[in-house]
């Protein structure tokens, strides 16, 4: 669903450019790509095993839930994903779900500040007021991202989450109500600019 005109080229503070766009079938070959990339640590806590390229196959087809699907490009290659998912029952149907990754040699540059913001701006339009993110483990830099990007955290399971290798790590549910990223995003706009341009 267009929400903004993708594609949109962005310079990240580093100066580099990256393309924005919305995710098709055709990046299928590229997502393996990009997700078999990624450092296991990376990896370790993304909800399915995304190496597998069936897994991959799935991921790029099965979008009727997903109210927006971004990838980013850069140098012709995928360099980050990022998806937000409607809630899938009647009671949930406010809360979204995001889901944010990014290569190793793109990170810290501002991307997932680029990307969340654009997975916020098509939440009202699908009558979403709460964004939540999952987070297996309380250490590393993904909890202390979403939390500088203006989720809370709101819940923590323990030993939720088996990882590839089979250790068991709590799952941290990190929420935020979208008109309040919408203040963080505009503070963080305004303080320091991630991106020139888009
Ligand atoms: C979490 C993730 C998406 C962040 O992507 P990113 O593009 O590097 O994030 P940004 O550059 O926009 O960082 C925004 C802020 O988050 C914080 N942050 C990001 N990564 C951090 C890290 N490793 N350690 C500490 N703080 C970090 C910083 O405050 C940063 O701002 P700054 O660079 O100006 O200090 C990326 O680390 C990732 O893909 N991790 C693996 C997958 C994952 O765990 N996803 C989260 C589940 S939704």
């Amino acid at each position: 669903m267009e929400y903004e005109n993708f594609p949109q080229t962005e310079i990240l503070r580093d100066g580099r450019s990256i393309i924005v766009r919305e995710m098709t079938i055709r990046d299928e070959a590229r997502m393996v790509e990009f997700f078999q990339g990624l450092p296991l640590e990376d990896r370790l806590f993304l909800r399915n095993d995304v190496t597998k390229p069936e897994v991959v196959h799935r991921f790029v087809r099965e979008t009727e839930d997903l109210v927006l699907a971004l990838v980013v490009e850069f140098d012709g290659r995928i360099v980050a994903s990022a998806t937000i998912e409607r809630g899938l029952y009647g009671w949930t149907r406010h809360v979204g779900e995001v889901r944010l990754v990014v290569a190793r040699s793109m990170q810290r540059c501002g991307l997932a500040t680029v990307l969340l913001r654009h997975l916020v701006r098509a939440a009202p339009g699908e009558g979403i007021e709460i964004v939540k993110a999952f987070v297996a483990g309380s250490k590393g830099g993904a909890l202390r991202a979403l939390e500088s990007l203006g989720f809370n955290k709101e819940a923590t399971l323990r030993r939720h989450v088996k990882d590839v290798t089979g250790r068991k790590h709590d799952l941290l549910i990190l929420t935020n109500d979208v008109s309040h990223i919408w203040e963080k995003m505009e503070a963080l706009n305004s303080d320091f600019s991630p991106v020139l341009g888009g």
